[in-house]
């Protein structure tokens, strides 16, 4: 078993969540953006595990892992650390915890909480889901891709935000490789349950 975990997951909705700011928002330490393994290292230790400790990931981590996800590397220009079709950046990462439901705000580098209530276990059909620390769910927001409500939705709406969330996914899997995180990105994903607890 891997000394620390974090599990991901994809999932696309057209619906935005809204928020507002609540005191348990968790505002996340600057990510280190140096050290870590050699880029040639990591790509040959990247794997899928599915054997995860329950153990929580330190702050540092979380804001690691988030950053080398889907952060900003070149924030005067808004750009990220995975590319986007367009650089439409219509993925949102949220972020499922113990403590609650989180939206990753990249630009404030905060974890936005959505709610209290601990619904990892409606993160994946399997059974490590609901005990592994950390659910990332990709979340594709439409309306950026100039999709409105009612709208129908094809398959091409849908080829950008599934490869786009697939480039966030693989930098997740490279940032676990390199701080010997597990990692198994799902496609099962009970995601019309999922939505109705987020
Ligand atoms: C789009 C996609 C969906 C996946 N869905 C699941 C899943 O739901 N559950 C799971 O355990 N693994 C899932 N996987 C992980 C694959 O099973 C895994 O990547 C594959 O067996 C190769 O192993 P490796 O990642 O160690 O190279 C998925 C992988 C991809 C790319």
């Amino acid at each position: 078993m891997k000394q620390s975990i974090v599990l991901s997951l994809t999932l696309l909705m057209f619906n935005s969540f809204f928020f507002m700011a609540t005191s348990q928002d968790i505002a996340l330490p600057a990510p280190d953006r140096t050290g870590g393994k050699p880029l040639m290292q990591a790509l040959s230790e990247r794997a899928t595990t599915r054997n995860f400790s329950p153990a929580d990931l330190s702050l540092q981590q979380l804001s690691d892992l988030l950053w080398a996800g889907w952060g900003f590397n070149r924030p005067a220009e808004k750009k990220r650390t995975a590319p986007s079709a367009r650089n439409v950046q219509e993925i949102d990462v949220y972020v499922s915890m113990k403590s609650g439901l989180y939206l990753y705000d990249a630009e404030a580098n905060i974890l936005r909480q959505i709610h209290g209530r601990d619904i990892r276990a409606v993160c994946g059909t399997q059974d490590f889901v609901g005990t592994a620390p950390v659910n990332l769910i990709y979340v594709a927001d439409l309306g950026k891709m100039g999709k409105k409500e009612g709208d129908e939705i094809t398959d091409s709406d849908l080829l950008y935000p599934w490869t786009n969330t697939g480039f966030i996914a693989q930098n997740v899997y490279l940032y676990c490789a390199s701080a010997n995180l597990g990692c198994v990105i799902r496609g099962l994903v009970p995601r019309e349950r999922l939505a109705v607890e987020m």
